[in-house]
């Protein structure tokens, strides 16, 4: 049985006290949530104060990126190891804002995937069209071809306890989400990819919909049987709105 996963990628925002004040709000309104894995993913340099406030909490820790060094010379950057050891779970990955402007390729994002699971920290493996892509009929193609570079590198195996997060760059920050039932035959069609190669990792893997999740249209993606969870931008700034999808998630499963 798979739980789904409700996780907050807060981006570029936040403050020291946003992290005291919305994790506080969080504890509060999701206390009695049970069927529902959640997870927060504040900028790097608030990770370490979010893990003091969520302590006790059933709300995990996550970040919004990994460097693919373990130590060294490598200025600027943030190890796995230095993710695990300050508590941080979920790890997003190949985030299209990432490979926008950071020209992140496929296989770079494939080597931050092996090092998460050397590290036994959870890829949260970010894929997605873009606008051009989608209307030529390539969302398939798309998808396959940014799995196929993590199967072929590590193994289908990799995908235990991963997650993939299907977020259509036209969708994200812009308010115009995708359709629920054509976002299930997507993550269905990505299932059926991996059971290509294995059957019960298939089923197992979460796949979370990524691309203006708000409190009004969560309910409706979280009823298809394919889609496990959501990965929130804009939404999980605010308690109130990022409680309610986080229950929605937790209705669905339990319907
Ligand atoms: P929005 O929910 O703001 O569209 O962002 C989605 C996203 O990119 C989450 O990673």
């Amino acid at each position: 049985m798979r739980y789904p996963l409700v996780m907050a990628n807060w981006k570029l925002n936040g403050s020291k006290y946003m992290v005291h004040n919305l994790i506080a709000m969080l504890r509060n309104k999701l206390s009695s949530v049970v069927d529902c894995d959640i997870a927060i993913a504040p900028p790097v340099i608030y990770l370490n104060l979010a893990k003091y406030h969520l302590a006790g909490s059933q709300i995990s820790l996550g970040a919004q990126d990994v460097d693919t060094h373990i130590v060294g010379a490598y200025t600027g950057e943030v190890s796995a190891e230095m993710l695990k050891d300050i508590g941080a779970k979920y790890i997003i990955i190949g985030h299209s804002e990432r490979r926008t402007f950071h020209q992140e390729s496929d296989e770079y994002i494939a080597e931050k995937f092996a090092v998460l699971k050397e590290t036994e920290l959870v890829p949260v493996l970010c894929i997605g069209e873009s606008e051009a892509e989608n209307k030529a009929g390539q969302t398939e193609a798309v998808c396959a071809s940014q799995i196929d570079v993590v199967l072929n590198r590590l193994s289908v195996k990799a995908f235990n306890k991963a997650v993939i997060a299907y977020e259509p760059i036209w969708a994200i920050g812009t308010g115009r989400f995708a359709i629920p039932s054509q976002v299930q035959a997507v993550h269905k069609f990505i299932r059926n990819h991996i059971a290509k190669h294995d059957n019960a990792v298939a089923q197992q893997v979460i796949i979370q919909y990524g691309g203006s999740v708000n409190a009004g249209n969560a309910a409706e993606f979280f009823m298809q049987p394919d889609i496990d969870g959501a990965l929130v931008g804009g939404a999980s700034l605010q308690a109130d709105s990022f409680a309610l999808i986080v229950k929605a998630a937790a209705q669905a499963k339990q319907d």
